[in-house]
């Protein structure tokens, strides 16, 4: 049988790691290995380029393609190993359909490879069948579960087969059809507190027995949650990168939950909405990647990582729920439009999506670092930080006193569109802050322009509130 891209990028991908091959070796050209495989030059170059989007290879132009020199041999673990290992709130805040800059969450869109998508995009409508244009599949068109099956596993450390894929239009749909497919009436759901703004406003809306658990610095306090909520059925959490605190669930933490939630046949709903971006530490995999109990769902989002405007998210179903998930599918929901899931599955089998990641990781690491330094160089003595692993934006804390929300008001009024940190709070006590995005920010200059703005405004809140 002839080998496809996945093959032999495992299997470079296990010479690495194993040390056969080592930093700074060099692998054979792509020609000459399509030769030596009876495969199309394509299909190495899909392996390629995803070794080189996951950090494992380099190519050097004339020099070849090699393992990437700065490599630590003992440091590459496959991520499978790491296994072992107020709705009340006024309008201002509501600012999902704004345009403005700072937007927490919107991938840099000056950098989106438009054109291999165009391009695609004509490629994927020319090659629409007739029965794709009459069947839009419930769950999902297969070639694009296959390829996130494949790049759970390779990039959250998720093994998936295709079919506990149910493609879906984002965070909303997720949530709807899990709690419709699993909940009994009135179980009891937990979300994070602070936790993420529009999950607040869906939860309130149809979770008739809600709680929160706050959250500290080492993520959701898990000594409060089974305290409290010991007989929770549902527990929706944003391990990777919490949001909007951005700290990460601690490994003993992971731990817990997940005994808890075997214990206690509770369900853990782990919202993996940016885990992509990590800057200061390796991969952090997946939580679902250590539930070998099946009791967590996994759900995830293009809206970070391509663009929200796609408008495609995913459910990971355990396989004992597929049916219950299929059941109640085929009621509330009629499956996802098929072109751009054709789009999105060529973006991602082609291995653009892993080299465009590749990309945004160091792009995002730079912005975030030109970010605060245009904060700390105009608003030194105001806001503090904690800074954490990753994700795709910035809490800059206010000291206590300082009201978040007429402060958020004045940035919006110069349209940066920034969040108020205790807007995101239900019961727990609330810190005040701005949550940035800093993702679209092109350069120092942008960002002091952006920020100057408010500046004097600002200072004479913080005058008038000290
Ligand atoms: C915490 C969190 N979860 C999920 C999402 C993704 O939402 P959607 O898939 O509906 O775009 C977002 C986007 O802002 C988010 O911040």
């Amino acid at each position: 049988m002839q080998m496809g891209y996945r093959g032999i990028y495992e299997q470079y991908r296990q010479l690495i790691i194993t040390g056969l091959l080592k930093p700074g070796d060099k692998l054979p050209a792509i020609r000459v290995l399509a030769e030596e495989l009876k495969v199309a030059r394509k299909t190495v170059e899909s392996a390629y380029a995803i070794l080189v989007g996951e950090g494992y290879i380099v190519s050097q132009g004339a020099r070849g393609t090699r393992v990437n020199p700065d490599l630590k041999v003992s440091a590459v673990s496959s991520p499978v190993e790491a296994k072992v290992a107020d709705a009340g709130i006024n309008e201002i805040l509501d600012l999902r359909d704004g345009s403005g800059d700072l937007r927490l969450g919107i991938p840099a869109l000056d950098e989106f490879p438009f054109k291999k998508w165009l391009l695609l995009s004509g490629k994927a409508a020319r090659s629409l069948r007739p029965e794709e244009m009459t069947n839009q599949p419930l769950m999902g068109y297969a070639p694009l579960r296959e390829a996130l099956a494949s790049y759970l596993q390779i990039s959250r450390g998720i093994t998936c087969t295709p079919e506990q894929l149910f493609v879906t239009n984002g965070y909303r749909t997720n949530i709807r059809l899990i709690l419709q497919s699993l909940a009994q009436h009135n179980d009891k759901v937990v979300m994070e507190d602070p936790g993420y703004f529009f999950g607040q406003k869906l939860l309130k809306r149809i979770a008739s027995n809600l709680h929160y658990s706050p959250v500290n610095q080492q993520g959701l306090d898990t000594c409060y949650f089974k305290k409290h909520h010991h007989d929770a059925r549902f527990v929706i959490i944003t391990p990777t990168h919490q949001s909007p605190l951005a700290v990460s669930l601690s490994l003993p933490r992971k731990h817990e939950l997940l005994a808890w939630a075997s214990e206690n046949q509770g369900w853990i709903v782990e919202d993996d909405y940016d885990g992509e971006f990590h800057y200061t530490r390796k991969v952090i995999p997946a939580l679902k990647s250590l539930d070998i109990n099946e009791r967590v769902i996994y759900i995830g989002t293009f809206s970070k990582t391509i663009m929200p405007a796609l408008r495609i998210g995913y459910i990971v179903m355990p396989p004992d729920t597929i049916q219950r998930f299929r059941e109640t599918g085929e009621i509330i929901e009629a499956g996802q439009p098929l072109l751009p899931q054709k789009i999105l599955s060529m973006f991602l089998s082609e291995g653009h999506f892993f080299k465009h990641i590749k990309r945004m990781r160091t792009l995002y690491q730079q912005r975030r670092e030109i970010m605060l330094g245009a904060l700390h160089a105009l608003y030194s003595d105001i806001f503090y930080y904690e800074l954490t692993d990753g994700g795709m934006h910035i809490v800059a804390f206010l000291r206590k006193g300082v009201q978040d929300v007429p402060l958020a008001a004045i940035w919006q009024k110069h349209n940066l569109q920034v969040f108020p940190l205790s807007s995101w709070y239900s019961q727990s006590q609330k810190r005040y802050g701005l949550v940035l995005g800093y993702t679209n920010i092109r350069s120092e200059a942008h960002a002091i322009t952006l920020l100057e703005k408010p500046l004097r405004e600002t200072l004479v809140l913080i005058n008038s509130a000290t």
